[in-house]
């Protein structure tokens, strides 16, 4: 049964168009709005032939056959993303963490060299030291400020670099263009984690980057009740090649997650822009207060990656890093227990705020980060900007 989503318009449309029309049709579904949940873990067919014929060829990738290697609903959630990303095709996963995982392994070989980004997400660096090396892949971390500077670590075996801009807890800017022109140069593949900016702010693929990865989990998805992953692949082999190694290994999400994620999905750029909006705001108020040192936030002028973030991309996410003029554990919990609007919390993108705090010294190859006991990171969700700053000032008073 072939997925059919709404054919593409004649006309062009703006995004925000896009992203209420594409991956549905209602024609198709009963005249439904949404495309409606689609249970199955087993597919039939009408006759022997066509059942031993059922993975041949492309169909493998675009029809529903078998329940573990896609529903209507994770076909309907990988045709909008990947027409929002601007893709050859995108793979729905079980989770952000095993899109990255599952983008790297699906690339990599024994014998390889990778470069990953030091500020990476923890549990994918997890994956490269600890599952990539039993496999005989190296994983070696880069300074994330490497720009050009990246050529000198590239080997004969260099095979992929995976980035993440702004990094993960530390929100250090990279150089996206001169990566992707130096890895273009030497035929090594480009993957990056956009879960930060997001297709909305960011488009990977339209600079020079070979896969892009979004924790769903946290934008699309955006009300904090389930996980998923999404990698797109700018060409239609590298799809195929990260389509069928997602079938080999059994990673699938479910239809009730993919039908929420792509329910999220048509409601992002409103979220995000307000939220974004909502965390310049905050993150400004926060940077002049006399108990902060410093807000980790590209898009404030004084943070260190601005320039690169505004030559880059058109917005940001409303999730940043915060240090304490005393960064003890002890000031943090001062702040952070009796909070009003924040609650304590790690898995962001949803529509309500969250502080979580982070031990030090962090887990870093390249470059170092020991200074005092905790690391904050706040994300703004939803809530009125003026009642989060009223917290916020009575949380930062009781320090
Ligand atoms: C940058 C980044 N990538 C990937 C992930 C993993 O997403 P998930 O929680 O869906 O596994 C996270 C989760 O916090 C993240 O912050």
């Amino acid at each position: 049964m072939p997925y059919r989503p709404l054919p593409h318009a004649a006309k062009p449309m703006k995004e925000n168009t896009k992203l209420i029309h594409t991956g549905r049709n209602p024609s198709a579904n009963g005249a439904c709005v949404n495309v409606p949940v689609h249970r199955a873990s087993t597919i039939l067919y009408p006759d022997v032939q066509t059942y031993l014929a059922r993975f041949d060829g492309e169909r493998r990738f675009n029809e529903v056959l078998y329940g573990a290697t896609g529903t209507q609903n994770s076909r309907a959630l990988a045709s909008a993303v990947n027409e929002l990303e601007g893709g050859a095709g995108t793979v729905v996963t079980a989770s952000g963490l095993s899109a990255c995982t599952l983008a790297i392994a699906a690339v990599v070989k024994a014998g390889d060299h990778i470069l990953i980004t030091d500020s990476v997400y923890g549990p994918t660096r997890r994956f490269c030291t600890e599952v990539l090396a039993r496999f005989g892949v190296e994983a070696e971390f880069y300074d994330p400020a490497a720009g050009n500077n990246i050529a000198a670590l590239c080997r004969a075996n260099t095979s992929l670099i995976f980035l993440e801009a702004p990094g993960s807890l530390t929100f250090e800017m990279q150089d996206i263009a001169a990566i992707t022109n130096v890895a273009r140069d030497r035929n090594i593949l480009v993957a990056m984690d956009n879960t930060w900016a997001t297709p909305i702010f960011y488009k990977p693929l339209q600079h020079g980057v070979d896969i892009s990865i979004q924790a769903g989990t946290k934008y699309v998805a955006g009300h904090s009740d389930l996980v998923i992953g999404l990698i797109t692949a700018a060409d239609s082999q590298r799809f195929q090649q990260i389509a069928d190694y997602a079938m080999t290994i059994g990673d699938v999400a479910g239809p009730d997650d993919c039908f929420m994620a792509l329910r999220g999905l048509r409601t992002m750029s409103l979220r995000l822009r307000a939220q974004y909006d909502a965390a310049l705001r905050v993150a400004g108020w926060l940077a002049q207060q006399p108990q902060v040192k410093k807000v980790l936030f590209p898009p404030l002028p004084d943070d260190p990656g601005h320039a690169l973030w505004q030559a880059q991309f058109s917005g940001g996410a409303s999730l940043f890093g915060l240090c304490l003029e005393d960064s003890s554990l002890a000031a943090a919990e001062r702040m952070i227990n009796q909070l009003e609007h924040f609650k304590i919390g790690s898995s962001w993108g949803g529509y309500e705020s969250l502080a979580a705090v982070n031990l030090l010294p962090l887990t870093r190859d390249v470059v170092p980060w020991t200074d005092g006991e905790v690391l904050l990171r706040l994300h703004i969700g939803l809530e009125d900007s003026d009642d989060l700053i009223e917290d916020l000032s009575a949380g930062l008073a009781r320090i």
